[in-house]
């Protein structure tokens, strides 16, 4: 579960992220959709603790991400969009680092299976540094499932996957999320969105101006694409 309450974030002159309430309950699956620079990732950035809101709070798995973070955090995944691995480590070095650090117990056979689920096992011992942007962003999201997180909030999911690993994501992110998992995922990829997320938010200037089911709004264009919906509601001075 997420909550937001008055959300916000001005770095200077500007306010990137202006007075965002969201309430994500267990098993959701959220799309947060914007045009560039609308305050998606300072969003997620404050969900995880990585940023601090100019004001109001951000609630992850019930802790206060300001006030409680180690214990947030010991139940967040965080996917970020751009990733920061160790180029000197092997993909098993990575997840065994990253098993330790999270404290996980026994972590070989969670290893193992996200390996294989994302086809790395046999590039296990090979630096990280060979591995292709594809193969680093599905190390990262195997990482990040290792200790079992209550919440995972993820920048961009499927930038630079391929059609395979986008449907293995998608499955994996649907199965979780029926075990309980909530997932807040930012993207640009509005059929992904439309295909999984059940509720949908959109920021524009920092600003939450469309928020409910996706079938809501999705119905909000005459069309039944998300995308319509989409581009009319971040025209500027657009409504629909
Ligand atoms: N560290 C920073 N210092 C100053 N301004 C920042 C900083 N980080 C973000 N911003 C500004 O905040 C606004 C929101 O940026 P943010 O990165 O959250 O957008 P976004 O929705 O993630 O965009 P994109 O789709 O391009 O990833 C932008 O105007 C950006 O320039
Ligand atoms: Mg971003």
């Amino acid at each position: 579960m997420i909550k937001t309450i008055n959300l916000v974030k001005k770095f200077d002159r500007i306010t990137a992220v202006n007075n965002l309430n969201l309430e994500i309950g267990k098993g959701e699956i959220f799309g947060f959709l914007g045009p560039n620079g609308a305050g998606k990732t300072t969003t997620i950035k404050m969900l995880t603790g990585l940023l601090k809101p100019t004001e109001g709070k951000a609630i992850v798995s019930g802790f206060d991400i300001q006030e409680d973070p180690i214990e947030a955090k010991k139940l967040i995944g965080y996917i970020p969009d751009q990733p920061f691995l160790y180029p000197k480590l092997t993909g098993m070095e990575f997840l065994q680092f990253a098993a330790n650090l999270y404290r996980v117990e026994d972590p070989g056979p969670k290893i193992d299976r996200y390996l294989r689920m994302f086809e790395l096992i046999q590039y296990r011992d090979d630096l990280i540094e060979s591995y292709s942007h594809g193969m680093c962003q599905k190390l990262v999201m195997g990482a990040c499932f290792l200790h079992d997180p209550k919440v995972i909030l993820v920048d961009e999911p499927m930038v630079g996957l391929d059609p395979k690993s986008i449907r293995l994501v998608k499955e994996l992110f649907r199965d979780s999320a029926s075990g309980g998992l909530t997932i807040f995922m930012s993207t640009h990829t509005l059929d992904l969105a439309q295909d999984i997320c059940t509720r949908i938010g959109i920021i524009n200037n920092g600003n939450l101006i469309a928020l409910g089911t996706t079938k809501e709004i999705v119905s909000m264009g005459r069309t039944g694409e998300l995308e319509d919906v989409f581009l009319q509601l971040t025209k500027p001075n657009s409504q629909l």
